[in-house]
């Protein structure tokens, strides 16, 4: 019986090396991740902020140029102030750890749009990996870019249009929540097959 997710007991198939479960940890953190914004009032485990710098390392990326840099931020006075750099920032203000994400300007000329792909993937991998720790993170889009630079301090040929908050639940049943009932798109809207328009189900 197919659900939301999937089939709901996938069977393993000639030519796959085993069935599909539903506890598969990578798929697991896929699955129930949700960004979390309220956060306990103490610092990050050094073990944990290490695996998620090491999961943003990790990304793969363009020609694996690598075109990142992470400025991470655990001062709490620091972190209140970064809270300004957008209109929906101010999760920054209780995090236990803010990370930048930091790139060569995206907007200079030549500078292909993979530098914000590859960004997003070192992203996603910072945040399963938390999440698989226990640790909740959600990002935070700048829009005072001029307030980040003079914060963060990074030169002029260089961006930051993201930050991630990082930090234990405040609520520890948020890491536990079912996957929230409409929280994305069913599959049948954004799955075509071979050529735009061409969809399943009845025609
Ligand atoms: C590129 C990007 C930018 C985002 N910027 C913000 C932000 O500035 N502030 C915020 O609170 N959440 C931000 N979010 C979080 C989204 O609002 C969140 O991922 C979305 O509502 C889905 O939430 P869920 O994963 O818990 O279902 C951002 C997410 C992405 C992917």
């Amino acid at each position: 019986m197919p659900t939301p997710d999937g089939p709901a007991h996938p069977r393993a198939t000639p030519g796959h090396r085993r069935a599909a479960g539903p506890e598969d940890p990578v798929w697991r953190a896929i699955r129930t991740k949700r960004v979390i914004r309220r956060f306990e009032d103490r610092p990050l485990d050094a073990v944990h902020l290490d695996r998620i710098l090491h999961a943003g390392r990790r990304a793969a990326s363009s020609k694996n140029l690598q075109r990142w840099e992470f400025i991470v931020c655990v001062d709490r006075a620091h972190l209140r102030e970064l809270g300004q750099v957008g209109h929906a920032a101010g999760h920054l203000a209780g995090a236990a750890a803010g990370i930048a994400l930091v790139t060569p300007d995206p907007r200079q000329p030549g500078t292909p749009l993979s530098v914000m792909f590859d960004l997003g993937q070192a992203a996603a991998n910072m945040m399963l990996a938390a999440w698989e720790l226990g640790v909740g993170s959600v990002p935070a889009t700048v829009y005072e870019h001029d307030l980040a630079r003079r914060l963060l301090g990074y030169p002029e040929t260089h961006h930051c249009e993201y930050l991630l908050s990082f930090g234990y639940p405040a609520d520890p049943a948020e890491l536990r929540a079912p996957p929230r009932a409409g929280g994305r798109r069913p599959i049948a809207d954004i799955v075509h097959r071979e050529r735009w328009g061409r969809r399943d189900g009845p025609t």
